[in-house]
């Protein structure tokens, strides 16, 4: 694959994705763009069960012409409870019914787990791991093979919301599904960003660029505007109908360009008891310690995780489409 020159060396990156069409536009960028490596891509049930995530996950790097990066199959289900799809957003195939041409080569032999592993033992420098998806297969690989945090310089991830859910009125999708398997993320001890419902919903393509990618030249790029037509995250009443929603593609954003996003450390759990408010990220924005703390109630403090609180969707969208667009 051909990179344009960067000044810096790119950063290694590996994608654990539920693909899911805004799981695909991740996937554009981070093949696109100069200061993102992609060295592996693991697949997780999700928005549509594993082999659909594993087919439309190749389907898409094919299309964008990248056929030699290793992808493997994943988790089929949470830890816990059983897959619960989200096909009513992301079309019956998980990816917007496209109608793209199935994959020519099949994932490779190992279980994502093993290639999470290898790729990040083998990686000179620390790896920055990116979920846009339930966390299961990266709960899997923590308690499997714990060696792997010494080689994890970031987790970006896609999950979690400081104000409202969209799976439920507190909890956000990727949390939702599988909750255990985010605490358990949570607790990695690596450094995280948690890019999570308030920003990813904001970060938005006006419809004259979907439009525009939609007649692309560039088979990349024109997927990209297939796939923002069909906008899943597009926020609900947008002025634009047109518009389409970055959606996951916004965290790989985040490791290409930090500065784009506002975060603060804060300590962030997971609800885990069954009920309403099972999935929620509990966010603590207290400015001191509350009765509890003072009774000493409460368990201690959780290691805090860099919250996104506000995102510059214009340099976000400026440079999705300068990657991606062709
Ligand atoms: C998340 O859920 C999925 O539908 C999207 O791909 C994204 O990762 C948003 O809640
Ligand atoms: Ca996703």
């Amino acid at each position: 694959m051909t990179r344009a020159s960067s000044p810096r060396q790119p950063i290694p990156v590996i994608l654990d994705c539920d693909t899911g069409v805004d799981d695909a536009l991740a996937l554009l960028f981070a093949l696109r763009h100069p200061g993102v490596d992609l060295r592996a891509v693991t697949c997780v049930a999700g928005n549509t069960d594993v082999d659909g995530v594993v087919r439309n996950t190749l389907t898409v790097l094919e299309q964008a012409g990248a056929p030699d990066i290793p992808v493997a199959r994943g988790a089929e289900r949470p830890l816990i409870e059983p897959a619960r799809s989200a096909r009513h957003v992301h079309g019956h195939d998980g990816m917007g019914d496209l109608e793209l041409p199935d994959p020519t080569r099949a994932p490779c032999d190992v279980p994502a787990v093993a290639l999470l592993r290898r790729e990040i033992l083998a990686s000179p420098r620390p790896v920055t791991l990116v979920p846009t998806a339930p966390l299961t297969n990266i709960a899997l690989l923590l308690r499997t093979h714990p060696e792997v945090v010494g080689n994890i310089g970031r987790i970006v991830f896609m999950g979690g919301a400081v104000a409202a859910g969209n799976a439920t009125p507190v909890a956000e999708f990727n949390v939702w599904h599988d909750p255990e398997a985010a605490a358990i993320l949570l607790t990695a001890g690596v450094p995280i960003t948690m890019y999570g419902l308030d920003v990813f919903q904001r970060v938005v393509v006006p419809g004259a660029q979907v439009r525009r990618l939609r007649s692309a030249a560039d088979p990349a790029a024109r997927l990209a505007g297939r796939l923002l037509a069909h906008r899943p995250a597009a926020p609900e009443g947008h002025r634009d109908p047109e518009a389409g929603g970055l959606g996951d593609a916004g965290a790989v954003c985040a490791v290409a360009d930090p500065a784009g996003l506002t975060t603060r450390p804060l300590p962030v759990e997971v609800c885990l008891a069954p009920g309403p408010a099972r999935g929620q990220t509990v966010v603590d924005l207290r400015a001191r310690p509350g009765e509890s703390e003072v009774h000493g109630a409460g368990d201690a403090a959780p290691r805090p995780v860099d919250v996104a609180l506000d995102v510059d969707v214009e340099r976000y969208v400026a440079l999705y489409l300068a990657a991606v667009g062709g």
